[in-house]
């Protein structure tokens, strides 16, 4: 009855014989962007498309045809780089074409981190309230986002001021965890008062003395009464929303000590991130990255995947288009990427 009726509607023959086309010029340019990754340097026009896809995905476009050559190269250098990390295929992540596939690994690192780790003196002697515990077998998993301890994903954007988003997604952890009240806090605040110590705004700085910073201002804000705009401004005067006593740093290199507070608190981490680049999903493991902290994120959680490999759970800020969803999988109990090396968390 059904071929009866196609056979003799002409309407119904040419809207499948348009469906068979259109399948088949999908499977070609799929084939097409395949061959593209299985054989770099393959098909340049190939890869010009791709790049005009990708340009088109992201929104990304160039001043001129001088400065879109050069992102050209930087692109296929980067889609080789992806190919051959992935094909290697002994690795718990993937690398793809994120938003950063156009610059260089040394410029994403300049434009899209700013932790300044603190050099090693004369330590201030603050405590760790988490010295005591020790995590049982119920506390294999934590993930604060399903405890409504974690607002989204936010975008630090090209400003290097990474240490103001860690340290208030550790303050909103804590909040929520003693209030009941998730609250999106101000990280514009932070970049543009919080000037003490070490903090020298997008040029980069660090989470203690943000989280110094608010204890001496008498609190911070809401993110919703100051606005971020990725770019350092004049310090405004801002009733405070939410407080702090002090904060504590976790003994270094002791990820079984980053765990127990983990478990107790979303905790502010400096990792190095010069190879998250273009990290697109799974477990980032130690022999993809360096271990020169350069970046700070916050760890809202652990787990351990099928495999066993024990993973931190962290919170970045490069939009949600990065990594999972904007959060990665780092692996847990080897310093991956300099983990554990310099950590800290806020005291209600
Ligand atoms: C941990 O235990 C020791 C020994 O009982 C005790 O002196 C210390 O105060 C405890 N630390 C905390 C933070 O409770």
């Amino acid at each position: 009855m059904a071929s009866l009726l196609i056979g003799s509607n002409p309407l119904i023959r040419m809207a499948l014989l348009l469906l068979t086309i259109v399948t088949m010029t999908e499977r070609i340019s799929f084939v097409v962007e395949a061959r593209d990754l299985s054989t770099p340097g393959y098909g340049e026009e190939a890869m010009k498309v791709r790049h005009e896809k990708w340009m088109a995905e992201h929104g990304r476009t160039y001043k001129d045809e001088a400065e879109k050559a050069r992102r050209f190269e930087v692109f296929k250098a980067n889609v080789d780089f992806i190919h051959r990390s992935n094909a290697a295929g002994d690795k718990k992540y993937t690398l793809g074409l994120n938003k950063f596939a156009d610059i260089t690994r040394d410029e994403f690192t300049a434009m899209y981190t700013g932790f300044k780790p603190v050099q090693a003196g004369p330590k201030k002697l603050l405590g760790f309230k988490y010295e005591n515990i020790t995590l049982s077998d119920d506390n294999q998993e934590v993930d604060w986002r399903q405890k409504g301890a974690v607002t989204g994903i936010k975008n630090q954007g090209q400003c290097g001021c990474c240490w103001a988003f860690s340290a208030v997604a550790a303050i909103e952890g804590l909040y929520q965890i003693t209030s009941g009240q998730l609250a999106s806090l101000s990280e514009q605040q932070l970049l543009d008062c919080s000037t003490n110590g070490n903090n020298n705004g997008c040029s980069g700085g660090v989470m203690n003395d943000a989280f110094q910073y608010i204890v001496d201002n008498g609190g911070i804000t809401t993110e919703e009464a100051y606005p971020y705009t990725e770019q350092q401004g004049m310090c405004q005067s801002v009733q405070p929303a939410v407080t702090i006593s002090g904060y504590q740093n976790v003994p270094a290199e002791d990820e079984n000590a980053l765990a127990a507070a983990v478990a107790n608190q979303p905790v502010s981490v400096g990792v190095d991130a010069s190879d998250f680049h273009l990290y697109q999903q799974g477990i980032m493991t130690a022999d993809g990255c360096g271990e020169n902290i350069n970046h700070a994120v916050t760890a809202i959680g652990y787990g351990r995947a099928d495999d066993g490999t024990q993973y931190w759970l962290l919170k970045n800020q490069w939009g949600e288009t990065w990594g999972e969803g904007g959060y990665m999988r780092l692996q847990r109990g080897v310093g991956a990427c300099g983990i554990g090396k310099q950590s800290s968390y806020p005291v209600a």
